[in-house]
């Protein structure tokens, strides 16, 4: 079954250097050779969902440069409709990832082009959308115009709050889904570690909390569901929040539960950490049997 899915967000170009351990302020440390890869949390999601089987648009912007051409190959190489995605007049995000040789990466993102993403660019792009979902690399006026006119069009909503920000409360009620990493959840709870089920009072209706390597918790008025990740050798974890979101809009959209749904995005994400990159590591439906 297709779905219809609007991934409003950001597109980057990731420059990926391997290295052995982070530099500190004022240390300068030698990497491995630079390799540049089609990233960005919005763009992402959008190829992980094609990957899927999704019908899936990316409500994006790019620069006119090599770097958004990079995108644009990789998004309509994955099926992504790029009918929504605009070519403006600043360079194309960038990202300068470090991974170090325990898949675990660090990330500045320089937003560029994904900045001039306004409000309204989102309202006609939802026109025929069953579940819309955003992440925080494009100005937040646009992701909460985005949960307030996708909700009161009846579209499903899911926020993956990455990178954590302070998001209006008004934009937290009208969510159907809320999608946090742990410190996510933390930092949201105002707690060293959270208790999750008081992520509802925040206002979504449900949430999900992804806990790395163990897999995520869903958070319903019914209380908490574990679900547990397939145990992987972890070679780069960059985008696998990412992949997951994808992979839960893609369920959501053919009826899956929420629970559901996150049980097919935790095997899609620790597939992803298999392989290096992020679009590129992102799994097929077919691979997933
Ligand atoms: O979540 C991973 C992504 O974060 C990378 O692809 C990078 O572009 C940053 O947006
Ligand atoms: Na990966």
């Amino acid at each position: 079954m297709k779905a219809q899915v609007l991934v409003v967000g950001s597109a980057n170009a990731d420059l990926v250097v391997a290295t052995e351990r982070r530099p500190g302020a004022g240390e300068t440390v030698l990497g491995g050779d630079t390799v540049t890869l089609p990233g960005g949390k919005g763009a992402n999601t959008a190829v992980a969902a094609a990957r899927l089987g999704a019908d899936v648009a990316l409500l994006g912007a790019l620069g006119d440069d090599g770097h958004g051409r990079l995108l644009l190959d990789s998004l309509s190489g994955a099926g992504v409709r790029t009918e929504l995605v605009r070519i403006v007049d600043r360079p194309t995000g960038v990202a300068y990832i470090t991974v170090t040789p325990d898949g675990e990466n660090s990330i500045l993102v320089s937003p560029g082009a994904n900045l001039a993403l306004e409000p309204a660019d989102v309202d006609s792009a939802l026109d025929g959308a069953r579940v819309v979902v955003a992440s925080l690399e494009t100005p937040l006026p646009t992701v909460e115009h985005a949960i307030a006119a996708g909700a009161a069009k009846g579209v499903l909503t899911v926020l993956n709050l990455s990178p954590v920000a302070k998001v209006a409360d008004s934009a937290l009620a009208a969510l159907d889904v809320l999608v946090v990493n742990e410190h996510e959840a933390a930092w949201l709870l105002g707690a060293e570690s959270a208790e999750f089920s008081r992520l509802l009072e925040l206002g979504p209706r449900s949430a999900v909390v992804t806990v790395g390597a163990r897999g995520a918790v869903v958070v319903t008025s019914d209380g908490l569901t574990e679900v547990a990740s397939p145990k992987v050798d972890a070679v780069d974890t960059t985008g696998a929040g990412d992949a997951f979101a994808g992979a839960l809009a893609t369920a959501l959209a053919q009826g899956d539960s929420v629970a559901d749904a996150a049980r097919r995005a935790v095997r899609v994400a620790a597939m992803s950490v298999t392989r290096r990159g992020a679009q590129p590591s992102y799994p097929s439906a077919s691979e997933l049997q």
